[in-house]
């Protein structure tokens, strides 16, 4: 492996305590609607956007749109039934689910139950009544700390069964918003358990939390209000935060040993970050190796490239120093050896985003799934994940795929995304403001939301 890659397979293989005590993702499961917006064909036009600002400047191609008879707890169903069936499970396997949304369709009653119902119309009424459930709301990280929960249930040993975690939302932002080609749907389950087959978490976990006014939702309104460039930077503080408290505690536990001229990434194969839109991880990416290679040898190699960075010691005036600062952030995101590092740690992660747009909570573990379908990631590596939920919160953790990794089969995500509906401008607007009534796709073999009662309460089925 070359220099800039880090070489931290030789150094994880001589630890094998944390391989017999692992605790981890066994599997996972993915769930996107059928029907797709295209982002550079009418949509760029009516919209008067440069198709290039969508696909390179914001990084997405199509966005995944629900159909009216799906909601985020359809698709939370969709991708536990799909996981249940890839290992076999049986109701009785699942001791807890512990789902992350922002997307409530209750403020109170869990949608885990709403979930179970619906996987009871497969597997039998009562089948899961010994299986606790709540719901995570933390922004895009609720998903990640349901994670950081279960795993430590798990591990304590004390039920035999295993925890499911579900990532599950639907992005909405008001038409015509800069935030609406940022816009997706999705639900992710992953089976946590003991002796995982895909990765063990290394249960360290940096974390960063602030009050911020990024992006938020008041109760009873349909999208969020956002702050855009605001929950950027937000999102890039809150990551460098919990990114230095995690380097701090993996060299404090000897988990990552950097010697001298080395630093934390060097020992990382794979960074995951938060994927709003895939420009993201490009930005956050640049934010912590900038950060990380500082007081490496790396940084010899960005200087002879770019020049030195502003230091606030050399300005008498402070307005021009950041300006200088924000020049140099910029031209090392440029930079050929940035992007030689990003490429090889961290662009494949987005790759099943450009095609699916923000799943919120579940994106970074869309993330993984991409990684995992394109194949990248080999035993004994370490995968780092920064976590972000507006807010705001971010938690950076890590963790090492295990050696069955290869043998857990393909879901075919690339080819299912491909057989999906492509729908007009028209359809879309009129999904989005809650007007299509009818069904685009005839729903086949899945969950649906039938109706709404006069009391509120959601009545699901599951059509054959
Ligand atoms: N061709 C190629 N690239 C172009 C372009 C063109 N014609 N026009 C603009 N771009 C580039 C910009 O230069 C910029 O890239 P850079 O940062 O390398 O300079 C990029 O496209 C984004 O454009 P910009 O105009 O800065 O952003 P925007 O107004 O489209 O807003 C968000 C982007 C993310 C702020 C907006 O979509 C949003 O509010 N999203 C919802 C909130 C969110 O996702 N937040 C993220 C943190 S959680």
């Amino acid at each position: 492996m070359s220099s800039i890659l880090g070489n931290s397979s030789k150094k994880i293989s001589s630890d094998n305590s944390l391989l017999s005590a692992a605790v981890g993702i066994d599997d996972m499961a993915v769930y996107i609607p059928s029907l797709y917006l295209p982002l550079t064909g009418e949509f760029s036009r009516q919209r008067d956007i440069d198709p290039e600002k969508l696909t390179r400047g914001i990084g997405v191609e199509r966005m995944a749109v629900p159909d009216a008879h799906e909601d985020a707890a359809t698709m939370a169903a969709m991708s536990l039934l799909e996981l249940m069936r890839r290992c076999d499970l049986q109701p009785g396997d699942i001791g807890k689910i512990y789902l992350g949304t922002e997307s409530a369709v209750d403020e109170a009653k869990a949608m885990g139950t709403y979930v179970i119902g619906m996987l009871e119309r497969v597997y039998g009424s009562g089948s899961f009544q010994g299986c606790s459930t709540v719901e995570f709301k933390s922004a895009c990280i609720g998903t990640t700390l349901a994670l950081e929960s279960i795993s430590y249930w798990v591990a304590a040993g004390e039920d035999e069964r295993i925890g499911v975690v579900i990532a599950t939302d639907v992005a909405r932002y008001p038409l015509h918003s800069p935030g609406e080609y940022t816009q997706g749907a999705g639900s992710v389950s992953l089976l946590v358990k003991r002796d995982p087959r895909i990765a063990a978490l290394e249960q360290i976990y940096g974390c960063f939390t602030r009050d911020e006014n990024d992006f938020f939702r008041p109760l009873g309104c349909a999208t969020a209000t956002v702050n855009g460039k605001h929950s950027n930077q937000c999102y890039l503080d809150a990551m460098q935060g919990a990114f230095a408290s995690y380097a701090a505690q993996a060299a404090q536990k000897g988990l990552i040993a950097p010697k001298r001229g080395e630093c934390t990434t060097d020992w990382i194969e794979h960074l995951l970050f938060h994927i709003p839109y895939p420009r993201m991880v490009e930005y956050a990416s640049a934010a912590i190796l900038r950060q990380d290679w500082r007081n490496s040898r790396h940084w010899k190699n960005v200087e002879a490239e770019i020049g030195v960075e502003p230091e606030p010691q050399n300005y008498a005036d402070l307005e021009k120093y950041q300006v200088d600062l924000a020049g140099y952030a910029r031209s090392f995101a440029r930079s050929r050896y940035f992007q030689q590092a990003y490429n090889a740690k961290v662009k494949d992660s987005a790759a099943l985003s450009r095609q699916v747009g923000n799943i919120y909570t579940g994106s970074i573990y869309l993330g993984l799934a991409s990684l995992l379908e394109l194949r990248k990631v080999q035993a004994k590596e370490r995968l780092c994940f920064g976590a972000y939920g507006s807010g705001c919160s971010a938690l950076v953790f890590s963790a090492r795929a295990m050696p069955g990794i290869s043998s857990v089969p393909s879901r075919g995500l690339f080819e299912r995304l491909e057989r999906r509906r492509e729908i007009s401008l028209q359809e879309y607007e009129l999904l989005h403001e809650g007007e299509g009534k009818e069904s685009l796709n005839r729903p086949s073999e899945e969950f649906v939301l039938a109706r709404i009662d006069h009391q509120g309460y959601r009545h699901y089925e599951y059509v054959r």
